[in-house]
């Protein structure tokens, strides 16, 4: 008989609300029993997904972390910055935790978290979900099996796409990478990780570059008014006109920040858009977030690749340049060929196609997986995929490659902390 583990969640935005969801969805493996948020909407929506009899719902974090211990784990799922203390009190208290990603904003609060949840033998599993996503999973075991030989270079891009390089990084969340973190921590955390699951060796130095270049003042508009709302000139055909949240994609992405964004009126977004943050013209906020990053990155064994991460480009594809073929994969290949993965051995013949069935969850079915994986993890039958002392690593990489980018330095990555 499988024991079903007990969950709470603190932070019931949009990443909180999913993981509490599809672990609600599962009753033989999971129990949500608590949940705290300020806004009251999001425990209330999280409890009605739970129908546990017993449910808590805390307001504050400090209500919550004064009950003590209420479940065999705890979904962390706040904003960056909350991260390291809610984790390191979660820890205390006896919690395993699901932790989202970044760990934490800084280098040294991430490998103080890692080196707590080592000291007390707790669980720490960092949502880099894509580890647990069916087209990352096989591009990992293709590459793993030796079909394209030995890596000797690759290039890897993030393309975060221009609207929501605008919603994320420039309107919302992660515009000021000082009041959250760094960009490539923030987003391309994930990267980092995937490359280094994918090499399987540890990457020593990262040389990068990268800057705020498009989304500035000088770049607006003419005559672009400081809100969208307030008749800009160029409404008709900007394509950052935050008026598209009135419309069916950008409603998809009000949803992040706007409880109502699925039911409410044209007119109540319209209303909401004139004070919200994401109801600024593009090109005159006050981000700061860069929108492009190239970076070179080395790894052991003498193998090299590199970095990009694009606001203009749309989603992540690889190249694995192998000593018997070549690996390319992702959507701008799916879309071109059909096929996710295409295996070209050197010599020629035809490319070996794999095609990856749709997921049924977000990020590319990684948010389900890392649901079932946290259940394996809580049960000892997990394979520690991403728990913290494998995600510091990764995490390394990142921050080496904001210090490089600041510095202009190329970094060696070994025990330093950036
Ligand atoms: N794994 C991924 O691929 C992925 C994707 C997107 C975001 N993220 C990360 O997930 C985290 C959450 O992102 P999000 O988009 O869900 O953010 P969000 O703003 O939608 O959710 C954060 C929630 O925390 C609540 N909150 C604020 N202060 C709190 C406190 N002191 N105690 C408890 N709750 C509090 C807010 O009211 C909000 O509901 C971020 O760190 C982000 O970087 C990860």
């Amino acid at each position: 008989m499988n024991p079903v583990k007990t969950i709470a969640v603190l932070g019931c935005g949009s990443r909180g609300r999913i993981y509490s969801t599809i672990a609600a969805g599962m009753p033989e493996k999971f129990r949500v029993v608590a949940a705290c948020d300020p806004v009251a909407e999001r425990t209330a929506y999280v409890q009605e997904k739970s129908g546990h009899e017993g449910f808590q719902k805390f307001a504050d974090a400090e209500a919550f972390f004064a009950a003590g211990r209420l479940a065999d784990a705890l979904i962390i799922g706040t904003q960056d910055t909350h991260h390291y203390e809610q984790c390191r009190r979660a820890l205390d208290l006896g919690y395993d935790v699901l932790l989202e990603k970044p760990i934490a904003p800084t280098h040294d609060q991430v490998l103080a978290l890692a080196e707590q949840a080592a000291r007390l033998g707790r669980k720490v599993i960092v949502c880099h979900v894509l580890r647990y996503a069916p087209f990352y999973m096989a591009m990992r075991d293709i590459i793993a099996s030796g079909e394209i030989g030995e890596i000797v270079n690759f290039e890897a891009m993030e393309g975060v796409e221009p609207w929501h390089m605008a919603h994320s990084f420039v309107r919302g969340h992660w515009a000021r990478p000082h009041l959250a973190s760094p960009t490539i921590v923030a987003k391309s955390c994930h990267d980092m990780d995937m490359l280094a699951w994918v090499m399987d060796r540890p990457c020593e130095a990262v040389s990068a570059f990268g800057s705020l270049s498009r989304f500035t003042e000088k770049h607006a508009p003419a005559g672009a008014p400081a809100r969208c709302t307030d008749g800009c000139p160029a409404g008709d055909t900007c394509f950052y006109n935050a008026v598209k949240y009135t419309g069916e994609m950008g409603r998809r992405w009000l949803g992040m920040v706007y409880d109502r964004a699925a039911d409410a009126p044209a007119s109540e977004i319209l209303e909401w858009l004139k004070t919200s943050p994401w109801g600024r013209c593009a090109y005159r906020c006050d981000n700061t977030a860069p929108d492009h990053i190239s970076a070179s990155l080395r790894f052991s064994g003498e193998v090299t690749g590199t970095f990009t991460l694009s606001a203009f480009e749309f989603g992540r594809h690889y190249a694995f340049y192998g000593t018997k073929g070549v690996l390319r994969g992702g959507p701008a290949y799916r879309k071109a060929t059909g096929a996710d993965i295409l295996v070209q051995p050197h010599g020629g013949g035809e490319p070996r196609r794999v095609v990856i069935p749709t997921p049924t969850s977000g990020h590319g079915g990684g948010d389900l997986g890392i649901v079932n994986a946290l259940y394996d993890e809580l049960t000892g039958r997990g394979d520690g995929r991403t728990c913290i002392a494998v995600s510091v690593q990764s995490h390394a990489m990142a921050f080496a490659a904001e210090h490089s980018r600041l510095t202009g330095k190329t970094v060696e990555i070994r025990d330093n902390r950036f």
